[in-house]
């Protein structure tokens, strides 16, 4: 039985467990590159034990960016930060993952903590701010993001996904071993993919079949010049939680079509097209993995989700359960870059120190001490369905 520190391979990639740092946005960058803090950053996670890490959602193009402070990969020039990132991953034993994406109309935005919130937007004049684009001419809206949207053409499409696939090639030259396309939380590809945002009347809009067509071509762009024995997945926005939006049960079989395109592994996450949800995207741990689940078996990929896994015993349950292959973690990395270490303590590993590199592991084997005297963090609560309970009983 597969458990949260049993390696897991996918084509030609052994990660050495199923904890991988999901993509988060760090707002860090200057003019798209990574630069010592994402070393530091990412190398740290790596360290602390997890299997794989992504950086975040690196951009194909400057407007792709959330913000003018977001990374990229669009320019040859950004490679070099980018393998300083992954040559630092590789030799802490993790693997590099990156996560390319294009922002679309939820673009040319201020950081979160300066503006107030998140997605509040520069207008297309602003000197640091762009004209953004999507599949329609239709705002976000929500008094956050109200200009206006450019519509693009066919022949711009197209260059997109050439972009997409330039992008590919410099990840694989600089070392990533991972790659996944963003298509959820609002971005391009979500966008495209939910009647709530595109509106169009040709080839790319109005049938499911229609509003797949970015995401596939875009998919079938990077599949070609992605290395076959490397592995290729998706975060699609499955569900907007709207009765307008994408729908969940419409993204089964969407699925079914990017597997068919050579796609390795679905993440699947929410649509991000709306703030008007009409349920809780998040609502208990086992949400999104219960989803996982059905996908996994009814469409026969491997599948990996995020949201709320940050108790060691509800990630290890849904990997034991074989309902999802990995499970990916965003705050609980942020939070503690040793996640896998102290989870590790909590499911009762026979050595969880093997987890961090072999210098520093071999003192905290054989020099263990009492567990307060060398740092560790109080037990944590038991499994919990409902994270609430948590907060109620903290
Ligand atoms: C600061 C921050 C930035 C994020 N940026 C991205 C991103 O670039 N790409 C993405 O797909 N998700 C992004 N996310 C979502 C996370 O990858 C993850 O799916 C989400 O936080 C839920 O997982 P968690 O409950 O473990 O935090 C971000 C989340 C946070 C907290």
């Amino acid at each position: 039985m597969p458990h949260l520190f049993s390696p897991y391979t996918l084509k030609d990639v052994t990660l050495r467990n199923r904890i991988a740092m999901s993509p988060m946005t760090m707002y860090r960058s200057t003019d798209g590159r990574m630069d010592d803090f994402h070393v530091m950053y990412l190398g740290a996670r790596a360290a602390g034990g997890f299997g794989m890490v992504f950086p975040e959602q690196v951009a194909i193009a400057p407007d792709g960016r959330t913000t003018p402070h977001c990374a990229g990969i669009w320019s040859d020039d950004q490679v070099e930060g980018h393998a300083r990132v992954t040559s630092m991953i590789d030799s802490m034993g993790s693997v590099a993952a990156i996560q390319l994406g294009h922002t679309g109309r939820n673009g040319s935005e201020l950081k979160p903590w300066v503006g107030g919130g998140l997605g509040v937007q520069l207008p297309p004049d602003h000197p640091e701010g762009w004209q953004v684009v999507g599949p329609s001419d239709v705002p976000y809206g929500f008094g956050k993001r109200p200009y206006p949207v450019h519509p693009l053409s066919v022949e711009e499409i197209r260059a997109i996904h050439r972009q997409y696939a330039e992008a590919a090639v410099r990840a694989h030259e600089a070392g990533y071993r991972w790659l996944e396309m963003h298509f959820a939380h609002g971005y391009l590809g979500a966008s495209f993919y939910s009647p709530l945002a595109n509106t169009r009347t040709d080839a790319y809009g109005g049938s499911l079949e229609n509003r797949a067509r970015f995401l596939i071509e875009a998919l079938d762009a990077v599949r070609e010049v992605w290395p076959e024995h490397l592995p290729l997945t998706a975060r699609l926005g499955s569900d907007d939680f709207h009765p307008d939006g994408a729908q969940f049960e419409e993204s089964v079989e969407v699925v079914r079509w990017l597997r068919d395109h050579g796609l390795d592994m679905i993440d699947l996450s929410m649509g991000g097209n709306t703030d008007d949800m009409r349920e809780p995207f998040f609502p208990t741990p086992s949400a999104w993995v219960e989803r996982g689940a059905r996908v996994r078996s009814e469409v026969g990929i491997p599948t990996t989700v995020s949201w709320n896994l940050g108790v060691p015993q509800n990630a290890d349950r849904a990997v034991r359960e074989e309902k999802v292959d990995l499970v990916l973690l965003g705050r609980p990395s942020l939070a503690n870059p040793h996640w896998p270490v102290w989870a590790a303590r909590e499911l009762g590993h026979a050595d969880p120190f093997t987890l961090v590199p072999e210098d520093w592991g071999w003192w905290l084997s054989n020099f263990r001490g009492h567990d307060a005297s060398i740092g560790w963090p109080a037990p944590a609560p038991t499994a919990v369905e409902d994270p609430d309970e948590l907060e109620r009983s903290a």
